[in-house]
């Protein structure tokens, strides 16, 4: 169990694994999450399932490699297990059997947790129109993989080496204006470009629903670390999300939120840094 089968690299800093996990593989849903720890002392990664197989029992993992926890996952191999592989974890997404027209919008690793709800739409019988973006043609990932499953494919890359030079949101007021309907907008990505997405969709009155990458502990509801506020409320992302309606999120102070613990992130991160550095020279 928790052995790692598959590892690609699918872009400089994004890296795919495939995990045998048959108890997971035969629960999950699109939508949910797991939470991840390396080693006995690590931080608990949560991390969409991206995928999963419950014939083969496997549960497959996409991640940005951007601090000290999902740097020293990114370093485990093919063969290696999880210390822990907690899930299937959050509320699955369900879609209403009249979402027939849908517009799912990813931006940079947020297309791995974009992947399952189009595939799942797909096999619904919605027609689907993506529309991905990355900074540069290296970051966009899950090109083939977002071709199959949608009607229309659109790539946006900021410096233009790859499809559109622009953002995605050009993209979405282009479709939207040249008249295109949609019964929902699915869009997952920074936080910065969900609340941009949402304030165009807001004008239009499009349905949108989002997913929250707060900072999380425990996953199951009792730290309060993941709370957002939606239409007013508070909600946790753990047990109430990840996806919730996005014209109604307080992306504001979810960006605050984030920002929070930057600084000690990022000593954590120099203090690896410094550790493996030695540990190469002794
Ligand atoms: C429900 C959910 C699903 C996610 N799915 C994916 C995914 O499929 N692929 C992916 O690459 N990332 C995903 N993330 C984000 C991922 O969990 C963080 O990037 C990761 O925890 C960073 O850890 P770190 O120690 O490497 O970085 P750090 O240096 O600790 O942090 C860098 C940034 O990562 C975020 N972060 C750090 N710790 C947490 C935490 N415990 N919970 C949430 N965010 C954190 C913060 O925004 C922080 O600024 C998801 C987050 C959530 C909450
Ligand atoms: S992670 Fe603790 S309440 Fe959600």
């Amino acid at each position: 169990m928790n052995e790692i089968l598959e590892k690609k690299q699918l872009n400089p800093t994004v890296k795919l694994m495939v995990i045998n996990s048959p108890l997971m593989a035969k629960k999950a849903k699109p939508g949910q999450f797991v939470i991840v720890r390396v080693d006995e002392k690590g931080e608990r990664i949560p991390l969409t399932i991206a995928d999963y197989d419950s014939e083969k029992g496997t549960v497959t993992i996409i991640f940005q490699e951007v601090g000290m926890s999902t740097k020293k996952l990114g370093k485990l191999d093919v063969g290696d297990k999880l210390h822990d592989f907690v899930g299937p974890l959050g509320t699955p997404v369900e879609f209403s059997k009249d979402t027939k027209r849908v517009l799912a919008i990813g931006g940079g690793v947020g297309v791995a947790p974009l992947y399952p709800k189009v595939k799942m739409l797909n096999k619904n019988g919605a027609s689907i129109d993506s529309i991905i973006g990355g900074r540069s043609a290296e970051y966009v990932i899950l090109e083939d993989e977002m071709r199959a499953v949608s009607d229309n494919l659109y790539i946006t890359t900021d410096d233009g080496s790859k499809g559109r030079k622009g953002f995605v949101t050009d993209v979405l007021k282009e479709l939207i204006e040249k008249g295109n309907k949609y019964d929902e907008v699915i869009a997952i990505g920074p936080l910065i470009m969900m609340k941009m997405v949402c304030r165009i969709t807001k004008e239009y009155n499009i349905p949108t629903m989002v997913s929250m990458n707060p900072i999380m502990i425990d996953g199951t509801g009792m730290c309060g670390g993941c709370r957002v506020t939606v239409d007013g409320e508070t909600k946790f992302a753990c047990v109430d999300g990840p996806a919730f309606d996005g014209l109604k999120v307080d992306f504001d102070e979810a960006m605050r939120r984030q920002a929070m613990y930057k600084d000690m992130e990022k000593k954590a991160l120099e203090q690896y840094e410094h550790e493996c550095k030695l540990g190469g020279i002794l």
